[in-house]
């Protein structure tokens, strides 16, 4: 088990500290932004709690999320969060969900966090397989895992009843030697 802290060019992911709980709420509290998530929106106290949840775990624990912020670096504010899960029964298998403030997006931050987060999970720690599942209808998103080279292998229709009606989703997945593939034709 150890405190996460990926470096990108412009972002850290690290732990939420009760100091981007004003920040944290900001977007949190927006419909927009919890529309296709699996939580609703937060009130202030709401948002703390959660933050007090998840401030000192570290990474590393099968079966369990942990939510980390993105800070800014020359901010020293977050600007989003992501959340990373080893599986419970396989722990090279991790799912990860990362979202941005309605006031940062479509700046690549994003792009850029995940690609540190896939570094860590495929370079450093030697991991097998990272899944994400998505709505259907979260184009935004869709368009995050393909740009990243992310694979669709499932197509799940009315898979979860959720926020008032069915949804569908997307699997899309990325395994190391796919990785390491894109990397190298990046590289190119
Ligand atoms: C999905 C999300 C994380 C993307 O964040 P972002 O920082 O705006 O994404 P980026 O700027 O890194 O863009 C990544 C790619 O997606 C594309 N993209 C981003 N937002 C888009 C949108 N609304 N519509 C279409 N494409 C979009 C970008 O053009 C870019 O494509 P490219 O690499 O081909 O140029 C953000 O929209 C978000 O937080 N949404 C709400 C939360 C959510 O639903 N998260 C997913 C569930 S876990």
């Amino acid at each position: 088990m150890e405190k996460l802290n990926i470096t990108t060019n412009r972002l850290i992911l690290r732990n939420l500290k009760i100091t981007d709980l004003e920040n944290f709420h900001i977007y949190r509290s927006n419909p927009e932004i919890c529309r296709y998530q699996g939580f609703d929106i937060m009130n202030l106290a709401e948002a703390e709690k959660f933050i007090e949840e998840q401030k000192d775990k570290l990474f590393g624990k099968a079966g369990e999320w942990v939510q980390y912020g993105i800070e800014n670096k020359s901010s020293g504010k977050i600007i989003g969060d992501a959340a990373i899960k080893l599986q419970e029964n396989n722990p090279r298998i991790a799912e990860i969900g990362i979202t941005i403030s309605h006031l940062e997006q479509q700046k690549g931050y994003a792009k850029e966090i995940f690609t540190g987060i896939l570094e860590f999970l495929f370079d450093t720690k030697n991991l097998h397989r990272v899944v994400e599942t998505v709505d259907a209808e979260n184009t935004a998103s869709i368009h995050l895992l393909k740009s990243m080279n992310f694979r669709q292998e499932g197509y799940f229709i009315d898979n979860i009843f959720f926020k008032g009606k069915w949804g569908s989703e997307y699997q899309y997945a990325m395994l190391n030697r796919e990785w390491k593939e894109t990397i190298r034709e990046r590289d190119l």
